[in-house]
C-alpha cells in the first residue's frame, strides 16, 4: 500500500466531515433507513455507514479490499450493535453466492472502483432478483461547463482522491448496468470542491 493511501484513510473521516454534516449524513440515514435482509456494502471504507443502518438487518456484509480502510472498518464493526462481518475483497470480484442478498450499498465509491461496469454486474449477481442497490455517488455534471473542469482537473484529483474519477457518468452506467433504475435525484454537495459536488442518489433493482 503507498503512503498517500496510508494517509488518504487515516484522514478520510476529518475530509468528509463538513460534507457528511452539510448533506451527506441525511442522505446516508434517509437511504440506508430502506435497508432490509442481508446487506452487502461495496467500498466501506472507514465504516462511515454502520451508524445508519436499521437494526432490524438481518446480516451486514461489509466489503473493502484496502487495507488500511479495512484496518479502521473492522474497529467501528467491532464497536456495531450490527450484525456485521468484514470481508477484504474489491467489488469487481465479489466473494459470494449468485442471489444471496436482499440489499446493496454503494456510497462515493463507483467513483474510485477501476471497473464500474463490472463491479456493478457483480452487484447485479449477488442480489436476489427484485433485491436493491442503494447508491450515493458524486457524477460528472450535467453543465457542459462544470464537466470540462472536470476533466481538466481529472488527472491531478485522481492522484489527491487515491483514485477517485471526479468526471464519472455514474447513474448512466448504473442504468446501463443489469440492474434498473427505480428512483433517484440530483443534487449538490454543498462547500465540496465544485468538481466533486454534483451527487446523484437513488435505488436500482435486480432483475
Ligand atoms: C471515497 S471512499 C468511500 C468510502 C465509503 N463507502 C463512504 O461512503 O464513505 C472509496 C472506497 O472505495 C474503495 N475501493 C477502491 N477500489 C475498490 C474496488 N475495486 N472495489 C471496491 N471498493 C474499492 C476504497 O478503498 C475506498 O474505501
Amino acid at each position: 500500500m503507498s503512503l498517500w493511501g496510508r494517509v488518504f484513510a487515516a484522514g478520510y473521516d476529518a475530509f468528509l466531515a463538513s460534507a457528511e454534516r452539510s448533506i451527506l449524513a441525511d442522505l446516508r440515514g434517509e437511504l440506508l433507513a430502506e435497508a432490509s435482509g442481508r446487506v452487502v456494502e461495496i467500498g466501506s471504507g472507514t465504516g462511515v455507514n454502520l451508524r445508519h443502518y436499521p437494526r432490524e438487518i438481518q446480516e451486514l456484509v461489509c466489503t473493502e479490499p484496502e487495507e488500511p480502510m479495512a484496518r479502521r472498518l473492522r474497529r467501528r464493526a467491532a464497536e456495531s450493535a450490527l450484525p456485521v462481518r468484514v470481508v477484504e475483497a474489491g467489488a469487481e470480484d465479489l466473494p459470494f453466492d449468485d442471489d444471496s442478498f436482499d440489499t446493496a450499498v454503494a456510497t462515493l465509491v463507483l467513483c474510485t472502483v477501476p471497473d464500474p461496469a463490472s463491479a456493478l454486474r457483480e452487484v447485479a449477481r449477488v442480489l436476489k432478483p427484485g433485491g436493491r442497490l442503494i447508491f450515493i455517488e458524486h457524477v460528472r455534471a450535467s453543465e457542459v461547463r462544470l464537466a470540462r473542469w472536470q476533466d481538466r482537473l481529472h488527472p491531478l484529483w485522481v492522484r489527491f482522491g487515491h483514485g477517485c474519477h471526479c468526471n464519472r457518468p455514474t447513474l448512466e452506467t448504473i442504468e446501463a448496468s443489469p440492474l434498473q433504475v427505480i428512483a433517484h435525484r440530483r443534487g449538490r454537495i454543498p462547500k465540496a470542491p465544485p468538481i466533486v459536488s454534483p451527487l446523484v442518489a437513488g435505488v436500482a433493482a435486480a432483475r
